[in-house]
């Protein structure tokens, strides 16, 4: 068996969440990531048949069940994970109809995934049915987005055609937009079936007053999404209170379309 810490995922995720810390999105606990992962790449780390605890999701995910993910702990730093990664963050399996989630590593001293488990499973879930490629699940608390809708209206359609005229790249790089859930109480299975929902029509889904979720192929993909709306926030604040004089104009968006071989969601350009 090979050690655990020089796996290439587990290195991946010491570094994405050192990063994300070091951008200011997530002070304190804030924040939480789910990693999918295949039983061949976990076999070559740890022994799949020794479960160490079984814990409760919470909720059922069937279609998830016997599947593997490394998933941040609740209550844990993410500045503090690359010093304990095996404190930090868990590696789990779904099993019994997805209801049960059984340790195979980490959350050594007691601790248990995060308090955004549903959110994370049931987005996972619902991604899977859109991109069989999916593996990521990303919640954290970017300043400039959290800012925005204070002072933005919620409208998701007014919300996400401003973050695309901030920022050329932006409708390359999120041609679905984002989706907005208005406030909503965190760490609920109700928050968590309402994220998945809206997980459907796009990858990028607001908490209003509170954060962001990403999901992507892989941590590198989900963290340069949510870097990229959070890029659009800051312009959008440095500049919403002076007179505009520019912006990027739907016809260029279209051009953009014809260029990079994107589709912009379906009605959001004139
Ligand atoms: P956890 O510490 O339980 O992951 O919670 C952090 C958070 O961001 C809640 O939304
Ligand atoms: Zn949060």
């Amino acid at each position: 068996m090979k050690d655990i810490l020089t796996a290439p995922f587990l290195i991946e995720m010491i570094r994405t969440t050192a990063n994300m810390y070091a951008h200011g999105w997530d002070e304190r606990n804030g924040g939480n990531i789910s990693l999918m992962l295949s039983e061949s790449e976990v076999s070559e780390y740890i022994d799949v048949n020794r479960v160490l605890r079984t814990i409760p999701a919470g909720f059922k995910a069937p279609s998830l069940e016997g599947k593997y993910f490394l998933v941040t702990g609740t209550g844990k730093y993410f500045k503090n994970v690359q010093y304990a990664p095996d404190v930090n963050l868990g590696l789990l399996r779904l099993a019994d109809g997805g209801s049960n989630a059984q340790l195979l590593w980490g959350f050594a001293d007691g601790g248990t995934f995060t308090s955004e488990f549903p959110a994370h499973m049931m987005s996972h879930a619902a991604r899977l049915t859109v991109n069989p490629s999916n593996r990521v699940i990303m919640h954290c608390h970017p300043t400039n987005l959290l800012a925005m809708t204070y002072v933005h209206s919620l409208d998701e359609k007014a919300f996400t055609r401003t973050l695309w005229q901030m920022c050329t790249e932006c409708i390359i790089v999120f041609p679905d937009g984002v989706n907005v859930l208005e406030w909503l109480l965190c760490g609920t299975n109700e928050i968590g079936e309402a994220t998945a929902e809206k997980m459907k029509t796009s990858r990028l889904v607001v908490w209003a007053q509170h954060g962001l979720y990403g999901a992507g192929a892989d941590l590198d993909e989900a963290f340069g999404l949510i870097e990229t709306a959070e890029k659009a926030a800051e312009i959008y604040l440095k500049i919403a209170h002076l007179p505009l004089v520019n912006t990027i104009t739907d016809e260029q968006m279209h051009l953009l379309e014809g260029r990079y071989g994107v589709k912009a969601r379906e009605g959001y350009l004139a």
